[in-house]
């Protein structure tokens, strides 16, 4: 797919989530190059009339939410959230995914929890048959994160330490972030499971049924993957 194909299918998915926002609800905002046009989009309506909150997954979409005149809050305001819109780097036919490619994991879980609603919006080439040919990111404590890697690496895993421009990336959680290049995973919520007991590990980017609706631009078309299509490709 072209460069210009996929801006345009992120752009058709991202502004059509939009259209599930109503007034009076907390919204939070993912994290992403295809989020940015649903937070685009919220951000007209807002300047219209539309009253909503909205709580960020990261220190980038806070700025561009200000920018966009968003009221915010923050996660001491609430632990409700009605409706969130974010984004993915794989999406499998059960609708569980592989998040964290733009560092966002930790707060983007978080958020998913509290959420009624979680509407994730991707162009076509994020959905695959199976989670793993994208480095599932894991984030970890800047200490001990050589432990950690060393227990993923036992399950024949290559893993790489993230960096940015040269340096170890530090995340907005003061983390550092593990890319785990399983190829295939075979079974998501057992992998799931098994991260989350190495200590250090804070959080991983499996997202296991959180997902209730999937918006996926298509050349000119958005198609819609609601959780009840679940084994429905
Ligand atoms: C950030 C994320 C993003 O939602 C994911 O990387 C998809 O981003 P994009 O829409 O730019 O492809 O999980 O941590």
């Amino acid at each position: 797919m072209s460069k210009e194909q996929a801006e345009r299918e992120k752009q058709l998915a991202g502004e059509a989530a939009v259209s599930y926002i109503r007034s009076g609800m907390t919204v939070g905002l993912g994290t992403g190059s295809t989020v940015y046009y649903a937070i685009k989009k919220l951000g007209e309506l807002v300047r219209d009339g539309l009253s909503i909150q909205g709580i960020p997954t990261s220190e980038q979409t806070h700025q561009l939410a200000t920018n966009e005149q968003i009221p915010l809050i923050g996660f001491s305001q609430t632990t409700d959230i009605d409706i969130t819109i974010d984004g993915a780097d794989e999406i499998n036919p059960q609708l569980d995914m592989i998040k964290g490619g733009g560092g966002a994991l930790l707060r983007e879980k978080v958020v998913a929890s509290m959420s009624k609603e979680t509407i994730i919006v991707a162009d076509s080439s994020k959905l695959v048959t199976h989670l793993g040919k994208f480095p599932l990111p894991v984030e970890v404590t800047p200490f001990g994160w050589q432990t950690v890697a060393k227990k993923i690496k036992t399950l024949g895993v290559p893993v790489a330490l993230r960096q940015q421009d040269e340096q170890i990336l530090i995340t907005d959680n003061q983390m550092y972030i593990l890319d785990c290049h399983f190829g295939t995973i075979e079974d998501p919520s057992a992998l799931e499971s098994q991260l989350n007991n190495i200590p250090g590990l804070v959080i991983n980017g499996l997202f296991i049924n959180m997902a209730t609706r999937v918006l996926i631009g298509e050349n000119n078309i958005v198609k819609e993957l609601i959780a009840t299509d679940k084994g429905t490709p």
